[in-house]
């Protein structure tokens, strides 16, 4: 008999929600139904499934049990009432900018946001006639919302500066003028913070980080109402179709099973390595929502289940000294992505973020010698080590 997870911690939930004992063999993992589509077995069933008036499986851009199992464990992670699987966390925000956005509407966001989400956001959905707003902090948020305003647009902590954006007060200013509230929890993960619970409408992951945990599939998703998931499935996958393969939710929902001891370790290491490297010589500037000296610390102490987050951002004050920190770094793979397993390094200002252009860059603190380091779950010592002696490097 399945287990009643309704009142069960957030350990038990990544591991058994979504799925139980396969009925027809008693697999024990979830089995990964490769195939793009299902018989009707009549067709009066068939006619009632394209209508939506019986639901079922029958073609795999818009459902698959393999895929609605993955669905199934990120809605019981993060409080939602429902989760649609994507493609890629880029097909997620797609998803939901089709769903939710019409010519003259606008969209406001607390900057910095990842680049490839403002690059949809200002030039993509301009072409359709919907207006970006940037908002430097939640005062200027407040200004620029107005009743044209469909979405407000959070990310926390951004990507790659760190800067923690409180939910609830931002919600509270979105739902005033009307609009929904969109988080990009990637970072946190509903491990740390669960967006829902403080007034977010729509929550979307890059599962390629976090979620997946292990480097090894692109994916993206978002946990909403069962009432918003609708449009989603209807515009992101019958009519978008950035869809999920089975195999990627597979890995996925391995991937979720240690998400909790995952991240107790990358917060942990990150930390350790915060606190060992904020005084060295070359650190300029130091981004980890841990230390108290973070803008933002208290807000994310409150935010962040007590933890703040598997990341840590340094700037060393020029290009120069950030790719002689970077080229010397061993156990850090240069490599964009983070949240998995192995420490990944990078230069957003010339990677990720580079389209955004040098008057974006600049305003939104993305500086020349911004780093950004993704703490994997080796132990600190080492990740430690190899930071302190990359610092050294670049200020030969
Ligand atoms: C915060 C955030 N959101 C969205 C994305 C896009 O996700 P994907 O690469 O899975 O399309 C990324 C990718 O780095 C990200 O860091």
């Amino acid at each position: 008999m399945a287990h009643d997870l309704s009142d069960a911690g957030f350990g038990t939930r990544a591991v058994h929600a979504g799925h139980a004992l396969d009925p027809q063999t008693g697999a024990h993992a979830v089995p990964i139904y490769a195939t793009s589509t299902f018989g009707y077995f009549n067709a009066e069933r068939g006619a009632r499934l394209f209508g939506l008036e019986e639901s079922g499986y029958f073609y795999s851009r818009l459902s698959n049990p393999t895929v609605h199992a993955f669905e199934q464990k990120v809605a019981a992670l993060e409080g939602a009432g429902a989760a649609v699987a994507f493609g890629s966390g880029m097909g997620a925000a797609s998803a939901i900018c089709l769903s939710f956005l019409k010519a003259g509407d606008e969209v406001a966001f607390v900057g910095p946001l990842y680049g490839g989400t403002e690059g949809l956001l200002r030039e993509v959905m301009s072409g359709f006639g919907v207006t970006t707003v940037e908002a430097a902090d939640l005062d200027e948020l407040r200004r620029v919302v107005n009743e044209k305003t469909r979405l407000v647009w959070l990310e926390t902590p951004t990507n790659p500066t760190l800067r923690i954006v409180d939910l609830q007060a931002a919600a509270g200013i979105a739902h005033a003028a009307g609009a929904l509230v969109v988080v990009d929890n990637t970072f946190s993960t509903p491990y740390l913070t669960r967006p829902l619970e403080l007034g977010a409408d729509l929550v979307m992951h890059s599962a390629t980080k976090y979620l997946s945990g292990h480097g090894d599939v692109v994916a993206g998703v978002v946990a909403c109402s069962e009432e918003h998931s609708a449009p989603l499935r209807l515009h992101g996958l019958r009519h978008g179709g950035a869809v999920l393969g089975p195999f990627e939710a597979y890995l996925l929902i391995r991937g979720m099973k240690t998400l909790p001891l995952r991240m107790d370790a990358h917060c942990k290491g990150a930390h350790a390595l915060a606190l060992a490297v904020q005084d060295h010589p070359a650190v300029q500037a130091i981004y980890y929502p841990g230390l108290p000296g973070h803008a933002g610390h208290d807000v994310a102490a409150r935010q962040m289940n007590g933890k703040f987050g598997g990341l840590v951002s340094l700037d060393l004050g020029s290009r120069e000294a950030a790719f002689a920190f970077l080229n010397a770094l061993t156990l850090f793979t240069q490599a964009v992505s983070l949240g998995d397993v192995e420490s990944l390094s990078s230069h957003p200002a010339s990677t990720t973020h580079q389209l955004l252009g040098e008057e974006t860059l600049a305003r939104q603190g993305i500086t020349p010698g911004l780093v950004r380091l993704s703490v994997g779950v080796e132990d600190a010592e080492d990740l430690i080590a190899d930071v302190r002696q990359a610092l050294d490097a670049a200020r030969a």
